[in-house]
């Protein structure tokens, strides 16, 4: 019996049949197990194992080895603040201690009601709106303490779930087209490293992102929407 929910089941089903070899997909394998159970479940690695033809030891040290897969549970909100040089030098480390006492946790601590998980991150690649930190891989820059009291506050409330993605969802982009699922032209074309079909579309869902990045400028968090 699957691990995985019937739709979870039906996407992984459909990544494996763009691939060559079923065991190239394994990442976004991965961040579809992480979607469903937050983290990788030892039953996720299993069944990511079992449908990439791979060992669940295999697919272990895969994950071990990239930092946006959480191997142990983690909250509902993994709050990463960055402390590299720029963000440094416009106060992270300042910004990091007060997400500590705010959240009474330190960093890889998770607050006790399960909410929030606290990281200490590397460059997140926002240089230019430093201070900066990301909720769930989503960007929130120019972060001073009011605002984060305020970004704790929205998410606490749910009022940023629109815009704040679960665990392993990185996008919203969803292939409409290119390599054929399952396709016999694909798959033997893909085989060769040529594509059967060049992408003429793709389906952009970037709403929430763009929205999110949209707040960000605008000062989202000190507006409270
Ligand atoms: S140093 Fe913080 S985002 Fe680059």
């Amino acid at each position: 019996m699957s691990h995985f929910h019937p739709e979870i089941r039906q996407r992984a089903e459909e990544l494996v049949a763009l691939y060559p070899r079923a065991r190239s997909a394994m990442l976004p394998l991965l961040h579809l197990a992480q979607e469903q159970d937050g983290y990788l479940s030892e039953a996720g690695i299993d069944e990511v194992a079992a449908l990439t033809g791979t060992t669940s030891a295999d697919v272990r040290g895969t994950a071990a080895f990239y930092d946006m897969f959480h191997l142990e549970p983690v909250g509902r909100y993994v709050v990463a603040v960055c402390t590299n040089i720029a963000c440094m030098l416009q106060g992270a480390y300042r910004l990091l201690e007060h997400a500590e006492e705010r959240l009474g946790v330190a960093p890889g601590g998770t607050t006790g009601d399960g909410l929030f998980t606290l990281e200490d991150a590397e460059c997140l690649a926002l240089c230019g709106n430093a201070p900066c930190l990301t909720v769930n891989w989503r960007f929130f820059g120019d972060v001073d303490l009011g605002r984060f009291d305020t970004l704790v506050e929205d998410l606490r409330a749910g009022r940023l779930d629109d815009e704040v993605p679960p665990h392993g969802t990185l996008s919203r982009v969803q292939r409409a087209t290119g390599l054929q699922a399952g396709g016999e032209g694909a798959a033997g074309a893909a085989s060769e490293g040529v594509p059967a079909a060049l992408p003429t579309h793709l389906d952009l869902d970037t709403r929430r992102t763009t929205a999110a990045v949209a707040s960000m400028d605008a000062g989202h968090l000190e507006g409270g929407t």
